[in-house]
């Protein structure tokens, strides 16, 4: 199949959680510093075209749970895919399979890195969120009838985006369902020497009725560097069969 090469990065908690208090500690903001730094600093390790989000993180980050801005009396959109130019050199890949997200411009800006917006939609986004998407100059692409068709999303991100490599960028419901659906050839895992023991935080992977299961998955360890402030850098391939 032609697609990217697809890369799970992450920042987690002793305890595997990835988000709550762990992260606001002095041991959290070194070991954030070295997340972003590894896929969106100066001289990263990891340099992608794009990195592909989960809904609720997108809310809990980015668009705050607004609601869109929709015109019922919108025009019908024409079918398809909307692809808008960018001069920019990364994609924040949005997955929102019904057309929840209330964005307000397309371009969005996290820490010192900017990107183009790119929702990923199945049929079941209404007409409405389509043309107010259009109106936004947000790039749009529909891949699947109800469910997501992972394969259609990952073979257009590289057909009509040009994108290489994709960071699988969370949180753990995406991560997972990216990884049972055989879409995801490494895991960077950096670990925070902190944790706070929150019951209710998501981690690393989360199934979800409908989306992903608990079949067993094997990794690989591709290489391990322990850092001076107690931070971990793990990397693991994915084993599939
Ligand atoms: N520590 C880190 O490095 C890091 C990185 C990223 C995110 N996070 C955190 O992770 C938290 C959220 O994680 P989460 O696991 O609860 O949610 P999530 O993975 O961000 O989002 C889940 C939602 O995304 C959509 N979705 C994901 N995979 C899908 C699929 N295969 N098919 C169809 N829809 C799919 C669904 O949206 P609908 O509900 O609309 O159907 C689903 O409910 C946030 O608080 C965020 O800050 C942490």
């Amino acid at each position: 199949m032609n697609r990217p090469y697809i890369f799970c990065h992450m920042e987690v908690s002793v305890d595997g959680k990835i988000i709550r208090k762990f992260m606001g500690t002095p041991e959290g903001k070194k070991s954030g510093k070295l997340f972003y730094d590894l896929a969106f600093g100066e001289n990263p390790h990891y340099r992608h075209q794009g990195w592909l989000s989960g809904r609720t993180t997108t809310d809990d980050n980015f668009t705050k749970y607004q609601k869109p801005d929709l015109d019922k009396d919108a025009p019908t959109v024409p079918e398809g895919d909307f692809v808008v130019d960018t001069d920019l050199d990364k994609y924040y890949v949005s997955v929102d399979p019904s057309g929840k997200l209330g964005w307000t411009s397309n371009v969005l800006k996290y820490q010192d890195t900017k990107a183009h917006v790119l929702e990923v939609l199945t049929k079941k986004a209404s007409n409405e969120y389509k043309a107010m998407l259009r109106k936004l100059n947000i790039s749009y692409i529909i891949a699947g009838k109800d469910k997501l068709d992972y394969n259609v999303v990952v073979q257009k991100l590289k057909e009509l985006f040009h994108i290489d490599n994709l960071m699988l960028g969370g949180g753990g419901v995406l991560n997972w369902s990216f990884i049972q659906a055989g879409l995801c050839d490494e895991v960077s895992i950096v670990i925070s020497p902190s944790a706070d023991g929150s019951a209710d935080a998501p981690s690393l992977f989360e199934t979800k009725e409908g989306l992903s299961d608990d079949t067993p998955v094997s990794f690989s360890l591709k290489d391990v560097e322990a850092k001076e402030d107690g931070c971990v850098w793990l990397r693991y391939l994915v084993n599939y069969k």
